[in-house]
């Protein structure tokens, strides 16, 4: 076991450093910490109160690269979402997709693929158009308004209804079920905290959460709709198809999948969309830029993702011991891909606290970098903001902040609560 303290450089010490500590994150990410770390002490032991052990926090960019490829020595299958230490049963009930190794990852992952590639997705640019101009003319019809709730919160779960083939007027029932699931450890978001006792009876529901149960019915009376029929949303691929490995879905994998989906592409989607606004109103000069040079939002989306790094954290299993930087990882131990300090690595990026839309390249671990679990809805996300943004500088000519940004609670999820602007029509 080591600390920041067993860095051998006495100057440099800080002991101070807990991020499991949920408290550290809510101004934000924390910057310094990761800065830290990925200085001092790139593979740092962080100790954890009972019952979990503790994980090992890896900060730098071609540390996190390496884990997120090498699913053989760093498995997913012992929970990847989650810090929590899960036992086997738990672990049997949620296991979804993305704590699947191997062939059956790559079955799994080969249903729906296709339905994610740039070319499949072209066909829903028009409707994205179409779903960004009407959110966009509801918000902007007033010059003050929360941009979370107005603008970001709606706009991915809609999407994904339509992917879903799930009817309008359910978006905000899926919109509570993500917040409570993602935003499991933030009081304004659940009543059953994770992190608390009372999360106790819920132990085997994806995120300890409630909501996980009125989900999984609501995927269920789909699927029921949906079983035998010629649909091509992803619920009926889901139901209609058998993985190539010959092993069909059974009730678990289905409810699993459809929760996936339905929690992956929202929150993160959302918090991108918020996160990249806020960078905006701070950094002026490149609003400016990409007024005066709108070719440039390919670009900018990269950096936008970078910038947000909506989902700080995922974890892995180490299946053996390993060596890196002086460390020994034991076998078993948890080993923590810290994605938001990859993304701030200077080793990669160059002056990399600045928002630069016109960055290249920019190798950001926003959705992962190379490995079998890099994010499925990656070219989808992509696709959202360039509409989203396109939409929005055409319409927005300047934007401020009235108030405070407030941040969700989660060493998982970086989202942003409120975000009250005040915008100038173009
Ligand atoms: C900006 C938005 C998004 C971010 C930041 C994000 C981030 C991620 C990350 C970090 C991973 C794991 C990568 C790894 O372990 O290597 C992942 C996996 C995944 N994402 Fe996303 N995601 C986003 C949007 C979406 C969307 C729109 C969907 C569509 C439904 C989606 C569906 C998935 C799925 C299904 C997986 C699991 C893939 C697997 O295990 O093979 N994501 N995402």
């Amino acid at each position: 076991m080591s600390t920041a303290e067993s860095t051998g450089n006495p100057g440099l010490r800080r002991s101070d450093i807990d991020l499991s500590n949920l408290d550290s994150f809510v101004d934000g990410p924390p910057w310094d910490d990761f800065e830290y770390l990925r200085h001092h002490a790139p593979v740092h032991w962080n100790p954890e109160p009972p019952p979990n052990h503790g994980f090992w926090s890896l900060t730098r960019h071609a540390d996190v690269v390496a884990v997120d490829r090498d699913d053989r020595t760093f498995s997913s299958e012992r929970g990847a979402v989650s810090l929590e230490e899960l036992d086997p049963e738990q672990l049997e009930i949620r296991k979804s997709l993305i704590d699947t190794d191997g062939l059956r990852h790559a079955a799994l992952r080969r249903l729906l693929q296709r339905d994610f590639t740039p070319r499949s997705l072209s066909g829903y640019e028009t409707f994205l158009r179409g779903l960004t101009a009407t959110t966009l003319d509801a918000a902007l019809s007033r010059s003050e308004f929360d941009f979370v709730k107005e603008v970001s919160a709606d706009f991915p779960i809609r999407v994904l209804a339509r992917l879903l083939g799930v009817p309008d007027e359910d978006a905000d029932t899926l919109i509570s079920w993500g917040n409570r699931m993602f935003g499991n450890t933030d009081p304004d978001y659940t009543d059953v905290l994770a992190d608390s006792p009372e999360s106790e009876p819920y132990r085997n529901l994806p995120f300890r959460s409630p909501a996980a149960l009125e989900a999984y019915e609501y995927g269920r009376r789909l699927a029921a709709e949906r079983r035998g029929g010629k649909g091509t949303d992803l619920v009926s691929k889901l139901v209609n198809n058998t993985p190539h490995d010959g092993v069909p879905l059974s009730q678990r994998d289905y409810d699993n999948y459809f929760l996936l989906l339905m929690v992956a592409g929202n929150e993160t989607t959302r918090h991108s969309i918020s996160h990249a606004m806020l960078a905006l109103t701070t950094y002026k000069d490149q609003l400016h830029l990409l007024h005066e040079r709108p070719e440039l939002i390919g670009v900018a989306v990269e950096e936008f993702l970078r910038w947000a790094t909506p989902i700080y954290q995922f974890r892995r299993t180490a299946m053996r011991d390993v060596e890196l930087h002086g460390q020994t990882i034991r076998d078993g131990d948890k080993v923590v891909m810290w994605f938001a300090a990859a993304n701030r690595d200077e080793a990669v990026f160059e002056d990399p606290y600045r928002f630069d839309v016109t960055r290249t390249p920019n190798e950001h671990v926003t959705f992962g970098r190379g490995g079998p679990h890099f994010c499925l809805g990656a070219w989808l996300a992509r696709l959202e903001l360039r509409v989203m943004f396109e939409e929005l500088l055409a319409r927005v000519a300047d934007v401020e902040l009235t108030g405070a940004v407030r941040h969700v609670r989660s060493n998982f999820i970086n989202g942003i609560k409120s975000m009250p602007v005040r915008v100038s029509l173009a």
